[in-house]
């Protein structure tokens, strides 16, 4: 039996461990570009080394020119721990801080064999969402919170841990940055290029946090959009019962739709591909039934929808397939978007139609300019059928996949007389508006003794803050407030948890406060076994600015700057996160986003109440005055109220000007 805690703390052995076999029964990451010059490999290998003593170099640096050559990166895979790396009772990670012993659980989590994209990479999700570039990395940093106390921090730059600083039992106790960097240096290839000499990595968004909590995260944030697009054309429906909504993708994050459909109580057809993508979700339960027969899964369709059915159903198949029976039969469909992978459409991301999935893989490899040409005619095609059914009543929205972009660079009929997309992305016209500038995001916890029955009380204590708090709610978030206590009220039945116990539930800067404040109470009184880990996604009110997705509802010029996301991830800290993290890149690429986290261990103490109290509420409202400032009703309405809530907070707000003044003004 391998000793977990003596493991992590003897850090990076100085004995040479046995090299490793690679092992092909985990994914792996792809082979990375070959992007450096020979002294620049010299200078990765160099670095690399760095973490061993000299009468290990001879043996060392061969093997690391070896995996650079192979992998494009030096993981270091020899180092890799023995023991099982997974989410436990904070307990059981050897300790001297607790906070320190919670941020273990976390990293853990993030890296566990079956929860990582690519766990031997140190890779969460997102392709290159890294936690570290290697294994010296990740034993060092193990060892530190192991070692450490309350009066220190402990350094993260992009993953290496620069070491332990005195600090204070007030300050963070971990610093994250990744991937920051001197902006002209922000392109693609400089992440390829600085990350393979060791220097810098892509933290994603929970990846390089510590803050990754599986897949029911997509799944709360996707049902929140599909019920709030469901009240683009019914805006008083409580939620999709009745409703068809029309979408592709069955992948990664697009495989939540079916089963976002089905919570939201609609009916959600989905076309998908690549059979072994929908035949996963269908064992998974995540769609209901599987038609090859377009005529047979719109009547099974029209069926649930007289019935009012919840239900998911995908289409083995093309989705312009889909979406052109459906104008030819004259279906009216409510809502229609597209989760196919068009961020990347010449390399995988999207199929044209006419072709068979092998034969499409076939002719990307072999032939890529008929490739591309096929993807062309097929966007074409997409789009003129969306149109059809849009001048029958349809919504459609981008979700933020490049589906408008790539049906421009096509040439489809895509933009309106002023030269503008004819539909809008979902942050512009659902999150941003409906939730981001009231406040409510994707606030989640993780119960930090790891048990189901931590998990199950939590739920039951965040579902009755939520119903007191509605009864006093203003008009203006009513649909919000009730949204997210049907979705906690449900969320234990819906068992979404995979791997660490816990918990994602959207809530505005009240709701996260009154939550968290119950914890903290809870853990005091032992309702709770142990402390509750808070923290957030980045995709959030404040924490991040990025100009194509969370900031893409700001009009007044600033979604180029990252004001917002410096000035949250500096203010969490001296105001009481237990760590704090900022990113370049997570999401829409390295250069377009700066987004930034924290976690938060509650233990039940006085301490504990005048963080959460200070920090969560500063969390939400920078970043609702921030969109106020920028004209945003709904913000300026949000930060009106907090101010009403806190005599200390006093907001600048924007004197608003007729557009009739500016028309006639000599320019
Ligand atoms: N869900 C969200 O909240 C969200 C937010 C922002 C962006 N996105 C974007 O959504 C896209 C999808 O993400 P993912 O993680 O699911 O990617 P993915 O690649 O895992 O899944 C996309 C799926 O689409 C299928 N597909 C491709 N072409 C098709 C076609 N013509 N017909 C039918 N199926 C087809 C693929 O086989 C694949 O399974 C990405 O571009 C992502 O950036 C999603």
């Amino acid at each position: 039996m391998i000793n977990l805690k003596k493991s992590i703390l003897q850090g990076i052995p100085t004995q040479l461990p046995p090299k490793k076999e690679f092992d092909n029964s985990v994914s792996h990451a792809p082979k990375r570009k070959d992007i450096l010059t020979t002294p620049e490999k010299k200078l990765a290998i160099k670095n690399a080394l760095r973490y061993f003593p000299e009468n290990l170099h001879s043996e060392l640096a061969q093997e690391f020119a070896d995996e650079l050559k192979e992998y494009g990166r030096i993981y270091m895979y020899r180092y890799r721990p023995d023991y099982e790396i997974k989410s436990r009772h904070f307990q059981d990670f050897p300790h001297k801080s607790k906070q320190a012993a919670g941020i273990m659980m976390m990293i853990s989590n993030n890296l566990d064999y079956a929860i990582a994209q690519h766990p031997h990479e140190l890779i969460t999700y997102g392709g290159n969402g890294a936690v570290f570039q290697n294994w010296a990395q990740y034993l060092l940093c193990m060892q530190y919170l192991a070692e450490m106390t309350d009066e220190q921090t402990l350094v993260l730059y992009s993953g290496h841990p620069m070491g332990l600083f005195p600090s204070h039992k007030n300050a963070p106790r971990v610093v994250v940055t990744n991937g920051m960097m001197i902006p002209n240096y922000s392109k693609p290839d400089d992440l390829e290029k600085f990350n393979a000499l060791g220097v810098t990595q892509y933290g994603q968004m929970t990846a390089g946090s510590f803050m990754y909590i599986g897949p029911q995260g997509i799944v709360h944030g996707t049902t929140i959009t599909i019920l709030n697009a469901s009240r683009k054309i019914d805006s008083t429906a409580k939620d999709m019962s009745g409703k068809i909504f029309v979408t592709s993708g069955l992948g990664g994050m697009s495989g939540a739709q079916a089963k976002a459909g089905v919570i939201a109580k609609g009916i959600c057809i989905v076309a998908e591909i690549n059979p072994k993508a929908t035949s996963k979700r269908y064992k998974q339960g995540w769609v209901d039934e599987v038609y090859k027969d377009l005529d047979k899964l719109i009547d099974r369709a029209l069926i649930a929808k007289e019935k009012k059915e919840a239900v998911s159903i995908a289409y083995d198949g093309n989705i312009v397939n889909l979406w052109e029976r459906l104008a030819e039969r004259n279906i009216n469909i409510e809502l229609g978007s597209d989760q196919t992978s068009l961020h990347n459409p010449l390399a995988g991301g999207y199929y044209p139609v006419g072709i068979s999935f092998e034969d499409a893989n076939e002719m990307m490899a072999n032939n890529p300019e008929q490739f591309k040409e096929e993807v062309q005619k097929t966007l074409v095609r997409h789009t003129n059928a969306i149109n059809t059914l849009c001048e029958r009543g349809m919504y459609f929205f981008d979700y933020g996949n490049a589906f408008l972009l790539e049906a421009s660079r096509a040439g489809a009929d895509i933009l309106n007389k002023k030269g503008e997309f004819k539909y809008p992305s979902y942050v512009q016209d659902i999150m941003g508006p409906m939730c981001f500038d009231y406040g409510f995001g994707p606030f989640r916890w993780v119960c930090s003794s790891n048990t189901a029955d931590d998990l199950e009380i939590t739920d039951r204590i965040a579902s009755e803050i939520l119903e007191e708090i509605i009864k006093n709610s203003p008009n203006e978030i009513q649909i919000q407030m009730q949204d997210n206590i049907n979705w906690i009220t449900a969320a234990g039945e819906n068992e979404m948890v995979v791997g660490s116990q816990s918990r994602i539930l959207y809530a505005d800067a009240e709701g996260r406060m009154k939550i968290a404040e119950a914890f903290n109470n809870a853990v005091k009184s032992g309702e709770i076994s142990s402390p509750v880990i808070l923290g957030r996604d980045h995709h959030d009110v404040s924490g991040t600015d990025s100009p194509y997705r969370e900031t893409s509802n700001i009009y007044d010029g600033s979604q180029f700057t990252a004001d917002m996301a410096i000035q949250n991830v500096i203010g969490d800290s001296f105001r009481g996160a237990t760590w704090v993290s900022i990113h370049n890149g997570g999401g829409v690429g390295w250069g377009e986003v700066i987004n930034g986290g924290f976690g938060m261990m509650l233990d039940g103490s006085k301490d504990s109440e005048r963080r959460l109290k200070s920090m969560l509420f500063w969390d939400v409202n920078n970043g609702i005055g921030r969109r106020s400032w920028a004209r945003n009703k709904e913000a300026n309405f949000a930060i009106k109220r907090a101010m009403e809530m806190n005599s200390n907070l006093k907001v600048t707000l924007p004197n608003l000007s007729s557009d009739d003044l500016l028309d006639i003004l000599d320019l």
